[in-house]
């Protein structure tokens, strides 16, 4: 059995993991302290970290029945993430791998978003892994657990950051996603023409701050916006950078003959997204592989998964398991 945490960012989250039937996955989200400031205060984060974290492990134990003693792996996001909040996953996994004598695996917790639409599948390879989070909106052709090739990237915000961004210009909440997710229904997504960064390039790298600027630019313009056009605004922005997702995928899988697409991270629990993308697929012969809902943004679970593909490599070196915030995977 794994035990997994992942409090790389803002969100606590702990983890039980037997097998794809019998888990718990218990998120504490810490958006309500966050939101006022539109955006995440990573000392606040870390404090919050260590108010939730030993409670949140007896409820993911209690979850599905076990205890301490059924633990055989701690396992740990170390890094990408805000120093402060990965110091307390990694510590508090440190210590209770150190004190209850438990082997412990240090996990990328871009690697828990790469195989998290997995979780339930059958893993083959190669795929294209498509990341659209906060920090990434990253391309790459996965051929086997570890052998990663960057294939496109963002030049400049991740996908993630651009909706944060834009929600904030248009003064309607945070975080930005799930907002201009709900936003767009009500929105006429072709009422403005959005531009897509670098759309007519050959290139499968990414750029959203023209489209973020776009919006900015409209808004100052026209300072008084109904409602409606914030909806379709929002609806129309959506559209645009979601689009532009789909386009570089399908070309990635054509460039390097792949035809499984696994898209993860948060932005891929937008209903757009989901919904289009799989449309598309059929159309274009690729198989869409998504995860749950619940394994799109930071979960434990994700970290868990991960840890279970590379059990092998769990060891009782605790000093070797250290927080990086820039550890790297490609
Ligand atoms: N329904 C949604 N539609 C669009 N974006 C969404 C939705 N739900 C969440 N997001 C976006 O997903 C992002 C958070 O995702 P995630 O938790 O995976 O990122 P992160 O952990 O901050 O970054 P990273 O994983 O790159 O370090 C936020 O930018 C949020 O606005
Ligand atoms: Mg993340």
């Amino acid at each position: 059995m794994i035990l997994a945490f992942d409090t790389s960012c803002d969100d606590t989250s702990v983890a039980c993991f037997v097998d794809s039937n019998n888990y718990s996955n218990i998120v504490s989200s810490q958006n309500e302290i966050h939101k006022k400031y539109g955006g995440i205060m990573p000392e606040m984060a870390a404090r919050k970290h260590i108010e939730n974290i030993s409670y949140l492990t007896k409820e993911a134990l209690d979850k599905i029945g076990v205890g301490l003693s059924d633990v055989d792996i701690v396992a740990t996001t170390v890094g990408p993430g805000l120093l402060p909040s990965l110091l307390v996953g990694v510590s508090f996994a440190k210590g209770l791998a150190y004190a209850n004598r438990k082997k412990i695996l240090p996990i990328n917790h871009i690697e828990g978003h790469l195989f998290a639409p997995f979780f339930d599948k059958k893993l083959t390879f190669p795929f294209m892994a498509l990341i659209v989070s906060g920090g990434h909106t990253h391309l790459f052709l996965v051929k086997g657990i570890g052998r990663y090739e960057l294939v496109g990237k963002t030049l400049d915000d991740a996908v993630g950051e651009a909706f944060d961004k834009v929600a904030r210009i248009l003064d309607i909440g945070y975080p930005g996603g799930p907002v201009i997710d709900k936003l767009s229904k009500t929105g006429n997504p072709n009422r403005f023409n959005i531009p897509m960064g670098l759309d007519k390039k050959k290139t499968l790298d990414f750029s959203f701050s023209g489209t973020k600027t776009f919006v900015k630019n409209l808004v100052n313009k026209h300072p008084n916006l109904s409602k409606t056009d914030i909806y379709d605004i929002a609806a129309s922005f959506q559209k645009s950078s979601i689009d532009i997702l789909w386009k570089k995928s399908l070309k990635a899988c054509e460039e390097y003959n792949v035809d499984v697409l696994a898209v993860s991270g948060g932005v891929s629990a937008n209903s757009y997204l989901r919904e289009s993308f799989l449309n598309k697929s059929i159309k274009s012969g690729i198989k869409l592989l998504l995860p749950s809902k619940e394994m799109t943004t930071d979960n434990a679970l994700m970290i868990a998964f991960v840890a279970h593909l590379k059990e092998e490599f769990a060891t009782f070196d605790y000093n070797a398991v250290e927080a990086n915030p820039r550890l790297k995977f490609y």
